[in-house]
């Protein structure tokens, strides 16, 4: 019988729970206070804390199933085993159990006839070879060992192979890779290990030894204890024991690529596999965004959303498949994944719909690129016709210019080209889209920085506003308001925050009111820094958390008799008294993009 995912997710969950390990939920694909990176590619981001000896709620022993995006191989997508959505299950010991314990739990794990019964004498495992920076892990090598593995199994690896960080400082440490046998012969030859015949060995689980953290100058210190961070993939592990070399031939995929096949009239074979496995894939990838709260846009999240989008509508283009049918197969992926992630279902309707908006939306897109092409390839023939000179290359600007407003990738230009008999002038394109790349990196680093203009005092005042307005935004509306995006110039405010409704006068009347009071109040603004764990108990607000939890700085406005209006974690600047603020009026609120509004508001010098 064919192992399912779903079976199998909870096994490992179950494993856990026998050993004493609380199970969580997942964390949202986007990290929530972490402005640093664009999604969760791992479980390692929201632990950091915990990893610096904060306690966390749950225990000090933790597993669960997390959503996981990586987009870093999205060229890759299409392979066996490539995804750019993904689940890890996974194990942590927060300052509890290390090297021994970890060992031990993968393999009984994955050999125990309780759980999944794999075959021992196809397991092979690798650990880190050691450097300058950190000994070789002849620990784990015999604990291995220990457990049953012949020392042939074992592969001693570097750091790109067996070192493990989400970032290039922080927390770190060496990892031990398990890897599952899935060549042609029953069993191993002797002679094969992971790093001399890599094709027949899948990768299914990483153990990282947490004990490092890196630091600013690129030295290790020691963590204050250790730490074991594990993460084994879903999709490979449910294709290891289903004997199948390639995660697509799983329950995980097998509805979704057939709602692709039916849908857009194609059969699955040699030649079109590698496009319907890119969209069952990337419409994976899309609908996970979306259920959490990841909408279609040119920047951050919202951009890597509308290119997969984009993506897998071209990949169906290139199948001769020209209508919306995305949206589509998104029910399937929600079918499939709400057992494990509930709030999927909820969002349904909404996840569907944002599909086919974007998907439709782009079409139109197409369309008129497709009219810009036809106009080049006219002028062409004008020119021809003119001058006699025949042009049979299209400049690299007018590529771009396709790429770029109206998102045809270069293949589809030159298939476009060739089908005319034209020729692209590739090389420049490339160049082009290079910059292109690092000036759209360079912005998005740029706007993580404080960027307050020059308009100091202005900008300033408005700057505490926004403090004050937001400590009474939750009062005024339900719920946990949190800011979403902030802009200020010298004439005014504008703010983003997490809301499903429009607010409507009398409650921006009440928001005034409040912020005027303050200011009428003459209240004085207070910084203090703190330590994190202090000022996270003592009811700060905070919207995006630093990364590396240490001192953080708190802006506390408080009136005379020493009654708080406004307490949150913040960089600065701040007025010192609010008296020199003006009058607050909000201007106008409205939606900024779904589950999240916007206001305008200024400070009125009388
Ligand atoms: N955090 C480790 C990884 O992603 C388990 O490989």
């Amino acid at each position: 019988m064919q192992y399912q995912s779903a079976e199998i997710r909870q096994k490992f969950l179950d494993f856990f729970k026998s050993k004493n390990h609380a199970v969580i939920p997942s964390a949202s694909v986007v990290p929530e206070n972490d402005p640093t990176v664009l999604f969760n590619t791992a479980w390692m981001q929201p632990l950091v804390p915990y990893l610096m000896g904060e306690k966390h709620p749950s225990g000090d022993k933790l597993t669960s199933s997390q959503k996981c995006i990586r987009t870093g191989d999205i060229e890759e997508v299409g392979d066996n085993s490539h995804l750019t959505f993904f689940e890890m299950l996974w194990n942590w010991s927060l300052w509890d159990y290390f090297k021994k314990e970890s060992i031990a739990y993968s393999y009984e794990f994955l050999t125990s006839k309780d759980w999944l019964n794999l075959d021992p004498k196809k397991i092979a495992v690798t650990v880190f070879e050691g450097d300058d920076d950190a000994p070789r892990d002849e620990e784990s090598a015999d604990l291995w060992n220990n457990v049953w593995m012949p020392r042939e199994r074992i592969s001693y690896l570097d750091k790109n192979e067996n070192w493990w960080a989400a970032w290039s400082t922080g927390p770190c440490g060496p990892d031990s890779e398990i890897f599952y046998w899935v060549g042609e012969s029953e069993f191993p030859p002797v002679w094969s290990n992971v790093e001399t015949d890599e094709d027949n060995w899948m990768e299914i689980w990483n153990n990282v030894f947490m004990e490092f953290n890196r630091l600013e100058d690129g030295s290790l210190e020691k963590l204050p204890n250790k730490n074991v961070d594990t993460g084994m993939g879903l999709e490979r592990i449910v294709a290891t024991l289903n004997w199948e070399k390639t995660v697509y031939n799983t329950d995980i995929f097998s509805e979704i690529l057939d709602s692709i096949v039916a849908n857009i009239l194609v059969s699955y074979n040699d030649e079109t596999m590698k496009a319907i496995r890119v969209i069952a894939d990337h419409s994976r990838t899309a609908t996970v965004m979306i259920s959490d709260w990841v909408l279609p846009s040119n920047v951050d999240q919202g951009y890597v959303l509308r290119r997969l989008i984009r993506i897998a509508v071209r990949k169906a283009y290139s199948l001769d498949f020209k209508w919306e049918f995305l949206y589509k197969i998104a029910e399937v992926v929600i079918e499939k994944l709400w057992v494990a992630y509930p709030h999927m279902i909820d969002k349904k309707d909404e996840i569907i719909s944002e599909i086919q908006k974007e998907e439709k939306q782009f079409w139109e897109t197409l369309e008129k690129g497709m009219k810009e092409f036809d106009k080049l390839v006219k002028w062409f023939k004008i020119a021809f016709e003119r001058t006699g000179k025949k042009i049979d290359t299209i400049a690299w600007n007018k590529a771009f210019k396709l790429y770029d407003t109206f998102g045809f990738p270069l293949e589809m230009t030159v298939e476009l080209a060739e089908e005319r008999g034209l020729k692209v002038d590739e090389e420049w394109f490339k160049e082009a889209e290079k910059k292109h790349q690092e000036l759209s990196r360079a912005w998005a680093e740029q706007k993580f920085k404080w960027g307050l203009a020059d308009d100091w005092e202005e900008t300033t005042a408005l700057h505490s506003a926004t403090h004050l307005m937001l400590a009474w935004l939750n009062e005024v509306l339900w719920g946990w308001i949190n800011q979403k995006g902030s802009n200020i110039t010298a004439e005014r405010l504008r703010f983003d925050f997490n809301f499903d409704r429009k607010v409507v006068r009398e409650e921006l009347d009440k928001i005034e009111e409040y912020v005027n009071d303050a200011i009428l109040k003459w209240c004085e603004v207070e910084l203090i820094n703190m330590d994190k764990n202090e000022a996270k108990e003592s009811w700060v607000r905070w919207s995006f958390w630093e990364k590396y939890p240490d001192i953080v700085k708190v802006y506390t406005f408080k009136d005379s008799e020493n009654n708080v209006y406004s307490k949150e974690l913040c960089w600065g600047p701040h007025v010192e008294n609010t008296k020199t603020m003006g009058r607050f009026k909000i201007k106008k609120e409205e939606a900024s993009s779904r589950w999240v509004r916007r206001i305008k508001a200024v400070l009125i010098k009388d």
